[in-house]
């Protein structure tokens, strides 16, 4: 079989194309441009059978970056794997937020909930001088993350704990986090990608909330004068979030939108104290 008649089998089976192709050049070890370049390259009978394997878990559902152990992230090829989080193209928002905000000079900047190690990893790739911290208290995740650091030759700190636990008071500039922010009871929890990944990377009590509390609460002992906490949230938590911030003291409390103009991310100045 060729390139184009995978790819049109694939179709036919009701694949998107986009899915198709990343599942077809992860089977050829081409890049997608290949696929567009060789569509009269023959399939050997290995690669045929493993694309059909891997078309038959994506249509039962099964996310393409679990299939094929890889997701692009800031422009970084990020492992992933059942422990955690898929890094979402919206959480590219907060590593901008952090990056517009924060001076370019040596800043300690610490990433809770760091999963794959994807927020921590783009920071560290834009800011080789800063000196960042990833936490997460799931032990595959921090295996996962480290696995990055070492493939990305990116330098960061790696903690296992719960949220600021390893960080020594006053000791950062900045507290970021894509914490679980999803109420257990709400229904896209039973569609699409999300159905693959773990509760423990989507799910908070409190309505959503109690993650983001919990850091609210926390940060402000870690963070040095004036420093600022960057957190991600659902659409509608924005308000929450914002009250949640402002009744804590922290200032200069602001949301800013994702790609599709939803309210995404909250950020505030550590409290007086
Ligand atoms: C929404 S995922 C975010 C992963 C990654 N930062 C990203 O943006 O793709 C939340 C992460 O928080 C971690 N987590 C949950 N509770 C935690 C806690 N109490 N302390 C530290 N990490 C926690 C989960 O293991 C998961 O990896």
């Amino acid at each position: 079989m060729t390139v184009k008649a995978a790819l049109q089998q694939a179709l036919g089976a009701g694949l998107d194309r986009l899915d198709a192709e990343l599942l077809l050049a992860f089977c050829l070890v081409k890049s997608r441009t290949w696929l567009f370049t060789w569509p009269e390259h023959q399939l050997d009978a290995d690669q045929y059978h493993h694309f059909q394997r891997l078309m038959k878990r994506r249509s039962a559902g099964e996310p393409v970056a679990y299939l094929t152990g890889t997701r692009e992230f800031w422009s970084l090829p990020i492992r992933v794997n059942a422990s955690t989080l898929i890094p979402r193209p919206d959480t590219e928002t907060l590593v901008e937020a952090v990056l517009a905000r924060m001076p370019a000079k040596a800043a300690a900047v610490a990433d809770l909930g760091t999963g794959s190690g994807a927020i921590a990893l783009a920071l560290a790739h834009e800011r080789p001088q800063w000196r960042v911290t990833a936490i997460d208290r799931e032990p595959e995740a921090i295996a996962l993350a480290r696995s990055n650091a070492e493939a990305l030759g990116l330098t960061i700190r790696i903690e296992q704990g719960d949220w600021c636990e390893p960080l020594a008071d006053n000791s950062q500039d900045a507290i970021v986090s894509n914490p679980p922010y999803i109420d257990a009871a709400d229904p896209h929890l039973s569609e699409g990608d999300v159905r693959f990944e773990p509760r423990s990377a989507l799910v908070a009590a409190e309505q959503g909330m109690e993650a983001i509390r919990r850091i609210a609460e926390q940060a402000p002992a870690v963070l040095r004068k004036s420093g600022w906490l960057f957190v991600e949230h659902g659409w509608r938590q924005g308000e929450a979030v914002r009250l949640l911030l402002s009744n804590s003291g922290y200032s200069d409390v602001e949301t800013l939108s994702d790609l599709a103009g939803n309210d995404r991310i909250t950020l505030g100045r550590r409290p007086a104290q």
